[in-house]
């Protein structure tokens, strides 16, 4: 069945994670990270989605500023920043405004002005992802934000990608779902999503009952892979 709906990930796909420890480190008054932020940005990401698992599979849910400040906080302990609240500030404040990867605003144009429906589908807060999408000047391109919030339960439980058919009324055949995590493309698949994995870093596969059916370098070869 044609690709008619078009989904990404949010964190990590359309912005750049990392941008947020990299962009401290260049300000003088954080240069304490001016060489350790790349550790700083792997521990954090790690422990936040780590957390996001373990809160999934206990039931014990908060919404994701909540684990991405305890992933930030084990990050900073176990790097020797944990008595530095401003810096511990600043990394929280540039969450709200991180990039998007240079391709993404044309990519997203491409797509709408096929006509495919566009969405994010991400474990972060309605408010997080406003944020997000709004200084990195995406609201126009997307049809649909949405966020584990309205079912309570994070990445990868079936309840988060139910939400596409919810909101597009379409079959998941239809669905192309795109992620930079190689484990949410991989659940994806589970559902039934087609799925890309943009595998910006060269990772191997990861080693899970299901694979994503493409694997990309940059979202420049997805309206490709949706048909346009
Ligand atoms: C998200 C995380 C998993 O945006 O990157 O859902």
């Amino acid at each position: 069945m044609a690709i008619t709906t078009c989904v990404f990930d949010a964190y990590g796909t359309l912005f750049d994670v990392a941008a947020a420890a990299r962009q401290a480190a260049s300000e003088p008054d954080f240069a304490a990270i001016k060489d350790s932020w790349p550790q700083v940005a792997e521990h954090w990401r790690q422990k936040q989605l780590g957390y996001s698992w373990l809160r999934a599979v206990t039931g014990a849910h908060d919404d994701f500023w909540q684990v991405t400040q305890e992933g930030l906080d084990w990050a900073l302990a176990k790097t020797g920043h944990d008595n530095d609240p401003a810096l511990r500030e600043r990394l929280l404040a540039l969450y709200w405004e991180l990039q998007a990867f240079p391709e993404v605003p044309k990519m997203l144009k491409t797509l709408k002005e096929a006509g495919l429906n566009t969405a994010i589908l991400s474990n972060g807060s309605p408010a997080m992802l406003d944020g997000a999408v709004s200084s990195a000047n995406l609201g126009d391109t997307l049809d649909a934000v949405l966020s584990v919030e309205s079912v309570g339960v994070f990445k990868p439980h079936a309840k988060v990608y139910e939400l596409v058919g919810q909101r597009f009324g379409c079959a998941t055949s239809e669905v192309l779902f795109v992620s930079s995590n190689g484990w949410d493309a991989a659940a994806a698949t589970g559902f039934g999503f087609t799925t890309a994995w943009v595998n910006r870093a060269g990772e191997p596969m990861d080693r899970l009952p299901w694979q994503p059916a493409h694997v990309l370098q940059d979202l420049n070869g997805i309206p490709e892979l949706a048909g346009v």
